[in-house]
């Protein structure tokens, strides 16, 4: 698929602000942050106040309007300095766009402009303890009560849950039916019933929270219902996941990219047998290797995200989002160990930022669907454009194969 690549003077203009509040309030603290296990509320509110949350919410809503590859650039910024800050700014999008692609007037209307603003953080609540990668299979229940909605149930994995005020919710209306049993719906902090319950303790990402959500009987008013039409949540669920994954398959360019700095600069100070170890061509390989991936990666990146922007939901973007995705987020676990690697012992301890780059390369595999999902969800595409290549039918004659089994047969 070819696609042009068109960064617009905005988008340009949110990667530089990116770049300025990543190396002045997210790199500098990464390692503080990380230990501790606590979210940056400093770099997040210089977020807010740069304007970088109006980079994905239409500009009718408070936004720049400035698309899928605006917010790639500025997640791959922030990645750079430190993946899970840049986890921490994606998520919002993952958790806005359900509204923005499935939401009425009125609940645009009530909620992208306190997003825009930085005013209100979202989170995303599609997993369960038992619905991972089969995202129809979830349990969490919202029944209607006539006069509103009452959710039960709990949700596994929502990244920024309690830092978050307003979250998009899948939950099932119709157990019945198979293509329209899922409803998406916005449920606001504070509401009685809702509650944080286990704060996960995580290998990576340690500054952005993951969270158990429980759901006791919570009363939902009907207007929160996304798109005020139940059995819509499944497809709202893919339309989302097609359009974020390209945000955070750029925080997988930008720790790739933040971690083969490290190990250039390293590379080139490190001395071994009488010369910097870049100079050795072992090393040179894991260098070269590494730009290569990275570089390959993001041109993916942007062409998925641009494609996005230019065509709106497609099949074809589908695919490309999810080629972006697993592309760069099995590079960056590469990068990461090649990384590591030229880091030697030091880059096994703590006391190097290079150990952190590894283990939050490691997530990236996993979520916002894992990279075996995203292959399944690439191969059925290509079964589905199998059928557009009749042309080549003609050069695959299986006659061949049909007449070497009549032989076998005549002989047997
Ligand atoms: N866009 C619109 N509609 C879509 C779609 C898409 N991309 N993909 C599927 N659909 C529709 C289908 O057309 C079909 O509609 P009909 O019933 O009307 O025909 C319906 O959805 C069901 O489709 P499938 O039969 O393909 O569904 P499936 O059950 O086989 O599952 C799947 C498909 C791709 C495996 C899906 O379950 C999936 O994406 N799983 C991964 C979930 C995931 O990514 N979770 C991540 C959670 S978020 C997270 O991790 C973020 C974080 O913390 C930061």
């Amino acid at each position: 698929m070819q696609q042009n690549i068109v960064f617009s003077e905005k988008a340009l203009e949110l990667q530089a602000i990116a770049k300025e509040i990543a190396e002045k309030y997210v790199r500098p603290h990464a390692a503080k942050f990380d230990k501790l296990q606590e979210y940056n509320h400093e770099a997040a509110r210089a977020v807010a106040d740069a304007g970088l949350f109006r980079t994905f919410i239409p500009k009718e809503y408070g936004g720049h309007g400035a698309g899928v590859l605006a917010l790639a650039l500025v997640a791959e910024e922030l990645a750079k300095a430190d993946s899970g800050f840049g986890v921490a700014f994606a998520v919002n999008a993952l958790g806005s766009f359900p509204i923005i692609l499935g939401g009425t007037e009125e609940q645009k209307k009530k909620y992208l402009p306190q997003i825009a603003a930085g005013d209100k953080f979202v989170a995303f609540c599609l997993s369960e303890k038992f619905a991972g990668s089969d995202a129809s299979g979830l349990a969490v229940r919202a029944f209607d009560r006539g006069d509103h909605w009452e959710i039960c149930g709990e949700k596994k994995w929502t990244t920024n849950g309690g830092v978050a005020d307003i979250y998009t919710v899948f939950a099932v209306t119709d157990p019945n039916s198979k293509s329209r049993r899922i409803s998406a719906f916005v449920v606001e902090k504070g509401t009685p019933g809702f509650e944080i319950k286990k704060v996960e303790d995580k290998m990576g990402i340690r500054c952005v929270p993951v969270v158990e959500t429980h759901f006791d009987h919570v009363k939902v008013p009907k207007e929160n219902l996304i798109g005020g039409r139940a059995g819509m949540g499944f497809k709202h669920a893919m339309m989302t996941l097609d359009y974020a994954r390209p945000g955070v398959a750029a925080q997988a360019v930008g720790a790739s990219q933040g971690a083969m700095d490290l190990a250039n600069v390293y590379a080139n100070r490190r001395q071994q047998f009488g010369v910097p170890i870049s100079k050795h061509q072992m090393v040179q390989q894991m260098l070269a290797n590494m730009s290569m991936h990275t570089e390959a990666s993001r041109q993916l990146v942007y062409a998925a995200a641009a494609g996005i922007d230019e065509n709106g939901p497609s099949p074809a973007n589908s695919k490309m989002a999810a080629m972006a995705k697993c592309l760069a987020a099995d590079v960056a676990m590469d990068v990461a160990t090649d990384a590591v690697q030229v880091f030697g012992g030091y880059g096994y301890m703590e006391d190097y930022p290079i150990a952190k780059f590894f283990r939050d390369a490691k997530i990236l595999q996993i979520y916002e669907g894992t990279n075996q999902i995203q292959r399944l969800v690439i191969a059925r595409h290509m079964i589905r454009e199998a059928a557009e290549l009749e042309h080549l039918q003609a050069y695959i004659p299986l006659e061949i194969q049909e007449k070497y089994y009549e032989e076998e047969a005549a002989q047997a």
